[in-house]
């Protein structure tokens, strides 16, 4: 089995001495003739190998087998299948299923014929033969309509798959740590990378229904595991919707950039101004913060710390610059920071861009200027990305100007955590803002999450050229289904009542 293939089929197998041969017998008899079988054996017990190897000497052409000495899992055999390949295609199929004559060659034709970059087809469930059908899997074929509704369910019978060799490497192939839905997860990672996927409209594949089926078997791990693939797939779709008005978009952090024809991709040294408020207990934050902005944020430039603070002992690092403000109790400090940085807006002057960040906040990765760098910047709340915005916290108050009448705009939720922008744009939001919420306090009126409400509302009507993921406002602890995100800015655990005197 030397030379290269169209098409290289996985086979993984466990166990399954009762089944394998009418898998294979199904393989064989397919129409497409450039293509080989590759079986991984993992580890089993029962009389699968000797089969297998009865198969491999009557099709020394056709059949490889890897052996593997003890059960590795079916994502590592499916992956280790795809290391011994070298063919244009790979497919999987499970060692009980059963596939039509012609599903390959119809599966490789519809890719070429619409470019895509992976395909499967319909499948029917049987039970003792293809004859004995009892129901189908229900999924989609057209490629839009399984883009717009895979959150709600797996379109892809992983059995019946042909996935281009480049698409599957460049995605690391199937996840080993997931102990079921490799497959869901793995077509959830190819849409989202915007690779192309559909089925041929055609019942081409046949799914074994028995007592060990692995899909009866669904355990309490993997439907946590579906759950997780369904969030980040639902969170990912409200994303895509939004970023029609983006240029890019880039996956991996989440980042999603507007046109922004200013961005400076030079390498000129920008001035920074990270802006601070700490007054009271609130100043024991301000170190920590100090010293690992010091180590990761935007670290190729000149960045200057701006200190809002009631505290009048001399800070001796020379790149901070206190402003001396009164105290005045939760949720003021919060409230009034856009009436701070706008009344003192001439301080900002030799400033290229401004950062406003909450004082009990760290910086616990490299942060660099393409991430963060843009006209109007924006984090995506943690606690709200993955839920729907019927259930956003947003002011119910009808007098104050935080309040949003037409609630079908509101597509995201921010933190107010960490926020900024090119200089004067940042100010122009400081300016309307703090006027917002002047004009609110006058009628006596607090929005629900105080300048966080406001800088909502002041999104929707100034939509942020840049939005970034919540890894830049990461709750220190909780939120695990945060867990695909990297942490590159965490809000530190506190005690509120005992901090907020
Ligand atoms: C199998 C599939 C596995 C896993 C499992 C869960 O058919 O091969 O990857 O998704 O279903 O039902
Ligand atoms: C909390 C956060 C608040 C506010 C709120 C909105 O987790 O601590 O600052 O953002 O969510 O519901
Ligand atoms: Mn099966």
């Amino acid at each position: 089995m030397d030379e290269i293939s169209l098409l290289d089929i996985i086979v993984p197998v466990l166990n399954g001495g009762k089944y394998i041969s009418e898998a294979l017998d199904s393989l064989l008899k397919q129409t497409l003739e450039n293509f080989h079988i590759i079986i991984v054996d993992d580890g089993s017990i029962d009389n699968t190998y000797d089969i297998i190897r009865d198969y491999e000497q009557k099709n020394p052409e056709k059949i490889k087998i890897i052996k593997h000495d003890c059960n590795k899992g079916l994502s590592t055999a499916r992956n280790n299948g795809v290391k011994f390949s070298n063919s244009q295609y790979i497919a999987f199929h499970d060692c009980d299923d059963i596939s039509c004559e012609n599903k390959y060659e119809k599966i490789i034709k519809h890719i070429e014929n619409n470019d895509l970059d992976g395909c499967g087809c319909l499948g029917s469930y049987f039970r003792e033969s293809p004859d004995n059908v009892c129901g189908n899997p229900g999924i989609s074929y057209e490629y839009n309509d399984i883009f717009h509704n895979f959150h709600l369910k797996n379109h892809f019978i992983v059995s019946s798959m042909v996935l281009k060799r480049e698409v599957f490497s460049s995605l690391s192939g199937f996840n080993c740590e997931l102990k079921g839905c490799q497959d869901y997860d793995l077509w959830a990672r190819c849409l989202m990378a915007g690779y192309k996927l559909e089925n041929v409209p055609e019942v081409l594949h046949y799914i074994r229904l028995h007592d060990d089926s692995m899909c009866k078997t669904l355990n309490v791990v993997m439907a946590e595991e579906e759950k997780r693939i369904r969030n980040q797939y639902r969170f990912f779709l409200r994303q895509w919707k939004l970023t029609k008005r983006f240029d890019t978009f880039d996956l991996n952090t989440y980042i999603y950039i507007r046109r922004d024809k200013n961005i400076m991709r030079t390498n000129k040294k920008l001035n920074i101004g990270l802006i601070l408020i700490a007054t009271n207990k609130y100043i024991d934050f301000f170190k920590p913060l100090y010293d690992s902005a010091k180590n990761f944020f935007l670290t190729n430039h000149n960045v200057r710390f701006y200190l809002f603070t009631n505290h009048k002992h001399n800070f001796f690092y020379e790149d901070v610059s206190p402003i001396f403000i009164e105290h005045q109790p939760w949720p003021f400090m919060t409230l009034l920071r856009y009436n701070f940085i706008w009344k003192n807006k001439n301080i900002f002057s030799n400033m290229d861009y401004l950062f406003y960040s909450d004082v009990d906040m760290k910086f616990v990765h490299d942060i660099q200027d393409h991430e963060i760098l843009s006209d109007l910047v924006a984090v995506i709340h943690p606690g709200f990305y993955n839920k729907s915005p019927k259930k956003f916290p947003l002011e119910k108050n009808f007098n104050s100007t935080a309040f949003i009448m037409d609630k079908r705009t509101v597509k995201m939720y921010y933190a107010g955590g960490f926020q900024g922008g090119k200089r004067d744009t940042y100010l122009r939001a400081c300016k309307i803002l703090s006027e917002n919420i002047n004009k609110d306090l006058k009628k006596n009126i607090i929005a629900v999450w105080h300048d966080e409400t406001h800088w909502n509302k002041y999104l929707i009507e100034n939509c942020p050229t840049k939005i970034l993921s919540p890894s830049y406002c990461y709750p220190e602890t909780g939120y695990t289904y945060l867990s695909g995100l990297t942490k590159k800015i965490i809000a530190v655990n506190k005690n509120h009542q005992e901090i907020r005197k």
